[in-house]
């Protein structure tokens, strides 16, 4: 139950056992179209995919070194680890950063972003991280931001690291140029396979505009795939097996199914958690994460001693806290394989926890409230 790496189904460790083949070979082109298609289909796009082996970072540093310039203005709601991070990596191009700084587990509001779009006519790109990791919060507009990014013609760039595939983000319906992911979060594979996808917009720009990177630069992912469907360097071949396994699984499961099931799943958790008397680290229900369960410690609860009992008890790991958070809150992952099964048995593993730490909860109703959010699966 960790936000990443999230468990793998057998049938995707398996696939790991085929054949090192040589990546110009007739086989690698059916292996790696097969990956663009099935990658396409759950980002919702026709753009164009390149599937880095590489960890998600790769994908994200990808998505700015290839489009950000010295002195390109750039907007970026900030408010947690991952979104500062993706604003220094902009910071370390040259980009100058209008920042929408909230406080951990608060989002920027979409009125806060079209304000900033106001006052920046000449902005070149906003960037957002859609579910903030290290907090649990998610940006429920991403739908909208289209109308600002085309107004001032500029290029919309997400991080759906920790959530693509466990939630609707319809690439080609919002007018997403740039969409980095990792295949370790949602998509329940192992790590090391980030795919991104591209727009035509942004791969001209990219093509016009290289950067002084070699394996980060686009352009030459586009020529090798555009020539032979190819990649320009030699990928992670049994992590790209895995990796069209994994998506082959949630495709026949039905995209509307697993954003369903990834739903019900962290309702039932928040609301069976909640029901056992923690409370959820972010305060406003929309802004709450459906892959990330963040909450707050109980007074007193001590976190190594808290994840090291419910890990070695029962077998069920989750993450602590980030930087200031650390000790005060922790975070149940929702993603990837997540199951009635895991919620159940988390809910479970967690109140015996608790009780054997001298807390008393209340693991009866956490359960029962669980058990009646899951009917709706
Ligand atoms: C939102 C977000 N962006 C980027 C990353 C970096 O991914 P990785 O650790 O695979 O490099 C993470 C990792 O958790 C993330 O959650």
């Amino acid at each position: 139950m960790l936000p990443g790496p999230t468990n793998v189904p057998n049938r995707v460790m398996r696939a790991m056992l085929a054949p090192i083949i040589n990546h110009r070979s007739d086989d690698f082109v059916e292996l790696y179209t097969d990956v663009v298609d099935k990658t396409q289909q759950v980002f919702e796009t026709k753009n164009d995919i390149v599937a880095l082996s590489a960890s998600g970072t790769g994908a994200v540093e990808a998505g700015v070194v290839n489009l950000v310039k010295k002195g390109d203005k750039i907007i970026i709601p900030v408010n947690g680890e991952f979104s500062r991070r993706l604003s220094q990596l902009i910071e370390g191009q040259g980009g100058n950063v209008v920042k929408l700084e909230t406080p951990p587990g608060e989002n920027s509001t979409f009125d806060q972003v079209k304000e900033a779009f106001d006052n920046n006519k000449d902005v070149k790109a906003f960037y957002v991280v859609h579910n903030e990791t290290s907090t649990g919060t998610m940006v429920n507009y991403l739908d909208k931001v289209s109308d600002l990014t085309s107004r001032n013609d500029a290029f919309y760039v997400v991080d759906s690291v920790s959530l693509l595939g466990g939630a609707p983000l319809p690439v080609d319906k919002w007018n997403i140029d740039v969409c980095m992911t990792g295949a370790q979060k949602a998509i329940a594979a192992p790590p090391g396979i980030s795919p991104i996808s591209v727009s035509a917009k942004a791969k001209k720009y990219m093509i016009e505009n290289p950067p002084s990177t070699i394996y980060f630069n686009l352009a030459r992912y586009f020529k090798f795939y555009d020539g032979e469907k190819h990649t320009p360097f030699t990928p992670a071949l049994p992590l790209l097996y895995a990796y069209r396994e994994a998506l082959s699984i949630m495709l026949e499961e039905g995209l509307q199914n697993v954003f369903k099931r990834h739903k019900v799943c962290s309702d039932a958790l928040y609301t069976g958690l909640s029901a056992m008397g923690l409370t959820p680290f972010v305060k406003k229900e929309e802004d709450r994460s459906i892959s990330i369960v963040a909450l707050n410690y109980l007074d007193g609860l001590e976190d190594k001693t808290f994840r090291s009992t419910l890990a070695d008890k029962f077998k069920v790991l989750v993450a602590g806290g980030f930087g200031d958070l650390k000790g005060k809150v922790f975070r149940v992952g929702c993603m990837g394989e997540v199951s009635p099964y895991h919620v159940m048995r988390t809910i479970s593993a967690i109140s015996s926890t608790l009780a054997m730490m001298g807390y008393d909860v209340d693991a009866k109703a956490g359960l029962k409230t669980a058990e009646e959010k899951l009917k709706a699966l």
